[in-house]
């Protein structure tokens, strides 16, 4: 496997969960992890934590609704570290709820961060890679961008189209800019806080209950990472063996 070593990784939502616990991994292994979320106290403390054990780190308030701050969070990679050799989409929410709630709101909260959020990312790091000559996206979707379930309209909508974005983006930018969509199944995160409709929190209470801890996810974002740079790890799905959809 190719070095992680000295990688310069720049990830959106990461003051917990999935995001967090990438940075803590990727950190582990060498690479310099720039962290971008809006809880900057947060990102704060997983940033000394990783310094503490030896690694290097930045934090830097991001939301990713906001091209302006994504772009900045990828010009603050630059500036500490010199380079941005990864850009991890992780930043997403999931306010579940049927449809014929009309909950108009979460469906624009839903789109604004799960599929314009990756756009932005991708607006802000495909100029450096173009320059460099390299560089890798990961954008994380989920089972829910490959299955649909009922209350999951715009949060699967959301999903199919970070896979879909995915793709079409390995297809323009080969051979030198690596591409990589990660379909997480039920992970033990924060962001089932995020389903205000009590119904269907309810509802999804067993799929929640086979969910695994999140360094699944980091590890398969470091197995990407790690392959040589002519190896494109282009999908990965990982799913609690519990979980059915
Ligand atoms: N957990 C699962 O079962 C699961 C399954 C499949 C896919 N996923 C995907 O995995 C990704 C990470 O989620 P998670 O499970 O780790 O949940 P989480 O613990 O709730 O983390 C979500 C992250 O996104 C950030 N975020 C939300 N809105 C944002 C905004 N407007 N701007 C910037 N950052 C924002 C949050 O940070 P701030 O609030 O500090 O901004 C937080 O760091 C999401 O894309 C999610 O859809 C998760």
């Amino acid at each position: 496997m190719a070095d992680i070593k000295g990688k310069v990784v720049v990830i959106t939502g990461a003051s917990s969960g999935i995001g967090a616990t990438t940075a803590r991994e990727l950190a582990k292994q060498g690479a310099l992890v720039v962290l971008g979320a809006r809880r900057k106290e947060q990102l704060d403390a997983i940033v000394k934590e990783i310094e503490q054990d030896g690694g290097k780190a930045v934090a830097v308030a991001c939301d990713v609704t906001k091209r302006a701050d994504v772009t900045a969070l990828v010009e603050a990679g630059i500036q500490a570290f010199g380079k941005a050799d990864v850009m991890v989409n992780n930043a997403g929410v999931m306010p579940l709820s049927p449809m014929t709630e009309l909950r108009v709101d979460e469906w624009e909260q839903t789109i604004d961060v799960n599929v314009k959020g990756v756009l932005f990312g991708i607006a802000a790091a495909l100029p450096v890679f173009q320059k460099q000559g390299s560089g890798h996206f990961i954008n994380i979707s989920s089972v829910a961008g490959i299955r649909t379930f009922p209350s999951g309209a715009a949060y699967c909508g959301s999903k199919f189209a970070v896979s879909a974005i995915t793709d079409v983006l390995r297809q323009e930018v080969g051979p030198s800019i690596r591409t990589t969509v990660i379909l997480p199944g039920a992970i033990k995160t924060e962001l089932g806080a995020s389903i205000k409709h009590q119904e269907t929190a309810d509802a999804l209470a067993g799929l929640i209950g086979t969910a695994v801890p999140p360094q699944c996810i980091a590890d398969a974002i470091a197995f990407a990472i790690g392959q040589p740079a002519d190896v494109g790890v282009n999908e990965i799905v990982v799913r609690p063996t519990a979980q059915t959809l």
